[in-house]
C-alpha cells in the first residue's frame, strides 16, 4: 500500500467534521473530501455559520477549506477518488424491531458501506469511525467482500473516535491516544500501517495503538461505559451525600486524589447526556444480553438506571421544596446544551426535566447561549402528537438571556454549566431583584458558590450537599 493521498468520509456530524478538517489541517500532502446526504448540512459546512459549535473548530476549517478540505453532497464521486474512506455516520439506539431501546440501529453504517461497494472503481481501506458493536467490521466485510474482484480490493478497519464534545479540536490535536484495529493478515496490517502514518503527521507514535479488529471496537464502548460509570457513581454517593449531610465535593476530591482513581470525571450533577454514553452502554448491555451474560449486562445497566434516577430524584426535590406544587410557577432553566462549549442538546438532562416541569403545569422560561430556539421546541415536542409545538410554546419561554429568564421567577435551575453561569461572571444580585421571593436556586452543576449566594438572600438548594453540611 503506498502513502494514503485522498481521503473521503462519509457523514459530516459532530465526529467527521472536526476529526476529517483536523486530518486536512495537518496533512497538507492529502486532499479530504467530507460528504453528506443531508444537502442543509454541507451548504452550513461551506458557510460562515458551521452547523456545530466547537471551540477552535472554525479557524481550522477555515484555514484548510477549497485547499485540501472539502465538504460536498457528491457521495459517490468522493468515494471513487479516495485510497481511505472514513464510515462515520451515525449508529443511534434502534427504535423499532429487534432490540429496540437497546441495540444499535446500523442501517446508516449498512447503507453507507453498500455505497461504498457499489461504486467503487479502485481498491479502498474502509475505516470503521463511527461507534458500533463489537463484529460489525465482520458484517461490512461481507458486504464489501461481496463486491471485491481481482482488481478491487478492500481492507477494514477500526479506529473508533474518543474525542469529547466541547472540546474536540483539543482531543484531536493532542489525542491521550489514537487506536486502530485490524484484522492480523499482511494486507490488514499493512492498511493499519497506512492509516497509523497519516495520523503520524502529528500524533507520536507511542500513542497510535494497533490491535485487533475485535478488540478495538470493544474498547471505544468500554471507554463510555466506563466514564459514564464514574458520573453514576459519583451521583449515586451525592444522594448519600444530602442524606448524611457529608459534601459530594469534597468525597470526590478526597477519592479523586488517590491516584489510582484520578481526579477527572468525579463532578456530580444531574446526570450525564450526550448522544454517546446511555446509547453505548445499551449496547453493551445488548451484547451481553445476545452473548448470554445476563448478569454482565444487568451490572453495565445499572450505570443508565442510575443516571435516570438522578434526573427524577432532582425534579421530585425541586417540587418538594417549592412547597410541594410548581403549578403555574414560574422555573427558570439556565442552559439547555447537554454540557458546556457545545451547542447538542441530544439526550440532554434539560429536556428530561423541562418536560416533567411542564408535566406538573410550571411555566418554564429557558436560556442557552449556543442552543436556538427551534432546537428547543423541537426537542421538547413529542413526535407523532398534532400540535405538540403549539402546546410547547404555550408553557415555555425562550429567552435571550439569564436575566430574562429568571425575572418573575419563583425558582432558576442551572441546568448546563456554561461559564457564563458563574458566581463571578452572572450578576447573581440582579438576577435575585427580579425574582419572586422566596427565591429559589438549584444547582444541578456544582457550579456556584451556595454561601455567597445564600447571603443575597437566595434558598440554595445543590445537588450532593445539604445546607447543614458540617454542622452537627
Ligand atoms: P451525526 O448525526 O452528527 O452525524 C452523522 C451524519 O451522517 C449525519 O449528518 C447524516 O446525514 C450522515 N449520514 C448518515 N447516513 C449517511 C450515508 N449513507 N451517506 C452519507 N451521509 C450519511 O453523528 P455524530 O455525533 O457525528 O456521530 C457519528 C458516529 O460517531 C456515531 O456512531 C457516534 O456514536 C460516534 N461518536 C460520536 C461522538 C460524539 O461526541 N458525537 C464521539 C465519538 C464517537
Amino acid at each position: 500500500m503506498t502513502a494514503v493521498k485522498s481521503i473521503c468520509c462519509i457523514g459530516a456530524g459532530y465526529v467527521g467534521g472536526p476529526t476529517c478538517a483536523v486530518i486536512a489541517y495537518k496533512c497538507h500532502d492529502i486532499k479530504v473530501t467530507i460528504v453528506d446526504v443531508n444537502p442543509a448540512r454541507i451548504a452550513a459546512w461551506n458557510s460562515d455559520k458551521l452547523p456545530i459549535y466547537e471551540p477552535g473548530l472554525e479557524d481550522v476549517v477555515l484555514a484548510r477549506r477549497g485547499k485540501n478540505l472539502f465538504f460536498s453532497t457528491n457521495v459517490d464521486g468522493a468515494i471513487q477518488e479516495a485510497d481511505l474512506i472514513f464510515v462515520s455516520v451515525n449508529t443511534p439506539t434502534k427504535k423499532s424491531g429487534m432490540g429496540a431501546g437497546r441495540a444499535a440501529d446500523l442501517a446508516y453504517v449498512e447503507s453507507a458501506t453498500r455505497r461504498i461497494a457499489q461504486v467503487a472503481t479502485s481498491s479502498k481501506i474502509v475505516v470503521e469511525k463511527s461507534t458500533v458493536p463489537c463484529r460489525t467490521a465482520q458484517s461490512m466485510r461481507t458486504i464489501l467482500e461481496a463486491n471485491s474482484t481481482d482488481k478491487i480490493h478492500f481492507d477494514i478497519l477500526s479506529n473508533p473516535e474518543f474525542l469529547a464534545e466541547g472540546t474536540a479540536i483539543d482531543d484531536l490535536l493532542k489525542p491521550d491516544r489514537v487506536l486502530i484495529g485490524a484484522l492480523q493478515t499482511p494486507e490488514g496490517i499493512r492498511a493499519q500501517q497506512a492509516l497509523a502514518d497519516v495520523y503520524g503527521h502529528w500524533v507520536a507514535k507511542e500513542s497510535i495503538l494497533t490491535t485487533n479488529l475485535w478488540s478495538s471496537e470493544l474498547s471505544k464502548l468500554a471507554a463510555n461505559a466506563m466514564l459514564a460509570q464514574r458520573i453514576s457513581s459519583v451521583n449515586a454517593l451525592s444522594a448519600i451525600c444530602e442524606a448524611t449531610g457529608a459534601d459530594v465535593d469534597e468525597v470526590a476530591y478526597a477519592c479523586g486524589r488517590d491516584s489510582r482513581l484520578g481526579s477527572k470525571f468525579l463532578k456530580a450533577s444531574v446526570g450525564f447526556g450526550g448522544s454517546c454514553f446511555q446509547k453505548d452502554i445499551l449496547n453493551l448491555v445488548y451484547l451481553s444480553e445476545q452473548l448470554n451474560l445476563p448478569e454482565v449486562a444487568a451490572y453495565w445497566h445499572q450505570v443508565v438506571i442510575m443516571n435516570e434516577y438522578q434526573k427524577k430524584r432532582f425534579v421530585r426535590n425541586i417540587i418538594k421544596t417549592l412547597f410541594n406544587t410548581i403549578t403555574n410557577k414560574k422555573i427558570a432553566v439556565l442552559g439547555f446544551a447537554f454540557k458546556k462549549d457545545t451547542g447538542d442538546t441530544r439526550e440532554s438532562a434539560a429536556i428530561t426535566l423541562i418536560k416533567d416541569f411542564i408535566q406538573e403545569s410550571a411555566r418554564v422560561a429557558i436560556y442557552d447561549p449556543k442552543v436556538d430556539r427551534q432546537q428547543i421546541v423541537m426537542d421538547l415536542s413529542e413526535p407523532g402528537v398534532v400540535d405538540t409545538q403549539q402546546q410547547v410554546e404555550k408553557h415555555v419561554q425562550i429567552c435571550s438571556s439569564a436575566y430574562e429568564a429568571a425575572k418573575d421567577a419563583d425558582a432558576v435551575v442551572l441546568v448546563t454549566e456554561w461559564d457564563e453561569f458563574r458566581d463571578d461572571q452572572l450578576d447573581y444580585a440582579k438576577i435575585y431583584d427580579g425574582m419572586h421571593k422566596p427565591a429559589f436556586l438549584f444547582d444541578g452543576r456544582l457550579l456556584v458558590n451556595a454561601p455567597k449566594l445564600r447571603k443575597m438572600g437566595f434558598k440554595v438548594n445543590v445537588i450532593g450537599k445539604t445546607e447543614l453540611a458540617g454542622k452537627a
